[in-house]
């Protein structure tokens, strides 16, 4: 039997349930059903809506349901069509007639849009705590590599050299931005609908601020058509999560690419990489294979939530309730993937030596050895054509910048002597793009400060 059985019998077919009912997945949300009841309970006794007794006693048998459904000793009834539904009904065979109380001035309209944003605002703070953890880990691993020259690469092809602590950090950045996001789709997230009613708010005299005071709400909804039908934050969020996620991909190509024996910067803790059923060499990154690949299930979560908002008129339609299952696969998935990258990169190996060995070959202190000539007098574009000539004898010579004897740098242009070898030397390269935000060790100590500043 349904709680809204009168205005039909409210005898439903099976098939009816299985697409109508809801919690298989928003039982996840009891503790914010009940938390928002208890708020609403207390306000409606306060204003004298409902007698204080009655509110004193649906207050003291929601925090009961709440203390038993955490231990174990009540079982969310899975027959139930939503988790509203279970929490006044179990409220109600507790305490009796009293329990009947608590949905005065309240739909489940603007009951779920409260307990959404709720659950939400609980993991946007978890999911920053972690994506702060990984940050402040790419800023210690970062920290050791200040001068660990590599390859820095436009193109995939090696292009200028730089430190592994600048390439880090640069991951660091995008992180800070995550959390900033974050913080601000939370202060969205944190406006009271409840108020709004089914649709067109209510006739009794709630104390609607007291109620987003009692529940750390920053405000509340200004029209209850849209306090029932707005869920922009929960796409703001599937929007944010979906940067992060991004950038938390753009970060595992890197790491399963300098797994490679290709590369061979990095190799990952054995607690942290996974084998082959067949070839018994194999040790492979399936941890960031993992998480570029998860990138895809929360953009679709984006797309699902977009697309069944799409056109709906105002204000609540059951289209809605599809807002859940694509948010908690979002939720869940940035924060598995946010989780298992702090311990892998902690424990990862880095190979400055391959690095370095890369950084050598691809002639990336060609720039720098553009900009020696023009320390020395040369106009920049004819230094440019310079270079360009000494790397392709170079390359035909199978020799480096570094190799090249004094003499044939003096055939392409007088200006060269023997300070254009400190001067092309890598980590001298890397040095001297001292500026902020630039990879030169200094630099690189400072963005790290500054990062962890922000990080707090
Ligand atoms: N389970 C519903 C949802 O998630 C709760 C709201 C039900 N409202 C309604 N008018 N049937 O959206």
């Amino acid at each position: 039997m349904k709680l809204w059985a009168g205005r039909t019998g409210g005898d439903v077919d099976e098939r009816l349930s299985a697409i109508n009912n809801s919690i298989g997945f928003d039982s996840r949300m009891y503790r914010q059903d009940i938390t928002g009841s208890i708020a609403h309970a207390t306000m409606l006794g306060r204003q004298g809506i409902i007698p204080a007794g009655d509110a004193e006693k649906i207050v003291e048998g929601l925090k009961g349901i709440l203390a038993d459904i955490d231990s174990g000793a009540l079982e969310i009834d899975m027959e139930c069509e939503d988790i509203h539904t279970f929490v006044e009904a179990t409220l109600t065979q507790r305490i009796g007639d009293a329990g009947k109380r608590l949905h005065t001035a309240r739909s489940r309209n603007d009951q779920v849009a409260l307990d959404i944003r709720m659950y939400l605002a609980d993991r946007i703070d978890r999911l920053s705590a972690l994506a702060k953890d990984l940050a402040h880990a790419l800023c210690d691993v970062a920290e050791q590599h200040l001068e660990t020259v590599m390859p820095g690469y436009t193109h995939l092809q090696r292009a200028q050299p730089v430190t592994l602590g600048h390439y880090l950090m640069a991951y660091a950045q995008m992180l800070l931005r995550d959390i900033d996001r974050l913080a601000d789709c939370k202060r969205r997230t944190l406006v009271l609908p409840l108020g709004s009613g089914a649709l067109a708010g209510t006739t009794y005299p709630l104390d609607r601020a007291y109620v987003a005071e009692l529940l750390g709400f920053n405000g509340i909804s200004m029209n209850s058509l849209d306090g029932v039908s707005d869920r922009d934050f929960a796409l703001e969020l599937l929007g944010d999560l979906s940067i992060m996620m991004c950038h938390l991909s753009r970060f595992s190509e890197e790491i399963c690419l300098w797994c490679s024996w290709e590369f061979k910067f990095v190799t990952l803790a054995d607690d942290f990489s996974t084998g082959s059923s067949i070839m018994p060499q194999k040790k492979n990154p399936d941890i960031t294979e993992l998480v570029r690949g998860k990138t895809g299930r929360v953009y679709g979560d984006l797309m699902t939530l977009l697309t069944a908002m799409k056109a709906l008129p105002l204000a609540y339609n059951k289209d809605m309730q599809e807002d859940k299952e694509a948010l908690f696969d979002a939720v869940d998935t940035a924060e598995l993937s946010l989780s298992v990258l702090a311990p892998m990169l902690r424990t990862a190996t880095f190979h400055p030596e391959n690095m370095r060995r890369a950084a050598a070959g691809g002639f990336i202190n060609a720039t720098d050895c553009a900009d020696y000539m023009v320390r020395k007098g040369v106009p920049f574009r004819d230094a440019y054509g310079v270079v360009g000539r000494l790397v392709r004898h170079c390359i035909e010579a199978g020799l480096t910048l570094e190799e090249l004897p004094l003499e044939v740098y003096r055939q392409f242009s007088p200006v060269f002597d023997a300070d254009v070898y400190p001067a092309i030397d890598l980590l001298t390269c890397v040095s001297q793009r001292n500026i902020p935000g630039g990879p030169a060790p200094e630099a690189v100590k400072a963005t790290i400060e500054a990062t962890r500043k922000a990080l707090g």
